[in-house]
């Protein structure tokens, strides 16, 4: 309880590392996931991401567009038969695809594409994270960090340039569209972003920082599950059956997920396993 009343702050503290765009005070006003204070911004975005990503209502709005991706990722791994797929890339392609639709409503990726890794947002997100894996001088000797001895953070502002450039033309393209009258008749995450008139670089960081938080943990927790599963045949085995069981059909709906009580069980272990990793990180950086 101590730790929830009296250091709920330190605790819910993040250590911005430095080749995060959000580093830069300029930039970290607007932030979402690194903020370094709660302003007015921050409790702006948390209540427009609330009401429209991940309130009970806009998730089950959402359940369609969920559903029609899983049936083209199916239809994409059945097509590959005998052929060896990459469970990650794929994964990843198609949680990319769900956000994109959620918020601006398009697929930003090819599937279809053999190397799955087409779509200028799938290079940058892939850049990002093999830009943050790489152990960062300026992060353990905040000292020498404007020397930015190995040019990280250079590269992770030059992504972050890309990834605007994106979001600017995408933006753009929305805005004369409803102009014309030939956008989405339903109103997306990018219209309530549009109609709340943020800052351009606060839409541009926000979407970055959302497609960030959601595609690399997406895959990983499915990638990471079916990896325990196959080093566990018995409690495969026991998956294989609860999907027999409910599901007769080759086309799945959400209505299924709860059913599927064991294969929740194994998601949520994983899940676990793959981020006790990022509370360590948070202990370490409380100040208690
Ligand atoms: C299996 C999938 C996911 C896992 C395991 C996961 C895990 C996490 C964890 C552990 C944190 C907290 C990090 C911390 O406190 O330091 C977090 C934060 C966050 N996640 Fe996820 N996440 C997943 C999917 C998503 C998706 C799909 C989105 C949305 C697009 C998302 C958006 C966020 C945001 C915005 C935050 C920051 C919240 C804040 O600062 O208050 N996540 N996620």
């Amino acid at each position: 309880m101590e730790i929830l009343r009296i250091h709920d702050r330190n605790l819910s503290g993040r250590h911005v590392p430095h080749v995060l765009a959000a580093k830069s005070l300029e930039l970290n006003r607007f932030s979402l996931g690194w903020s370094l204070k709660c302003n007015e911004f921050w409790r702006n975005l948390r209540t427009l991401c609330r009401e429209e990503l991940f309130s009970s209502k806009a998730i089950s709005s959402q359940a369609c567009i969920r559903e029609t991706k899983v049936k083209e990722m199916l239809e994409f791994i059945g097509k590959r038969e005998g052929k060896v797929v990459r469970i990650r890339d794929v994964v990843s392609a198609v949680v990319l695809n769900m956000l994109g639709n959620i918020m601006v409503s398009r697929d930003l990726v090819n599937l279809e594409d053999e190397s799955v890794h087409t779509g200028e947002i799938n290079r940058i997100l892939r850049n990002i994270s093999d830009l943050a894996s790489i152990p960062n001088i300026s992060d353990i000797y905040p000292l020498l960090a404007p020397l930015d001895l190995q040019r990280l953070r250079k590269k992770g502002m030059e992504l972050h340039q890309r990834s605007s450039e994106m979001w600017k033309t995408i933006i753009k393209d929305r805005k004369e569209n409803r102009e014309i009258g030939i956008a989405p008749n339903h109103q997306d995450f990018l219209d309530a972003i549009i109609k709340k008139g943020c800052p351009e670089d606060q839409v541009n960081l926000l979407f970055l920082e959302l497609f960030i938080a959601g595609t690399d943990t997406s895959s990983w927790v499915i990638e990471w599950t079916m990896a325990e599963l196959i080093r566990n045949p018995r409690c495969l085995k026991i998956v294989e059956d609860e999907l027999a069981t409910e599901i007769k059909h080759n086309s799945i709906t959400e209505s299924h997920v709860a059913n599927l009580t064991y294969l929740q069980v194994c998601i949520k272990g994983c899940t676990l396993l793959c981020h006790f990793s990022s509370l360590i990180g948070q202990l370490s950086h409380a100040k208690l």
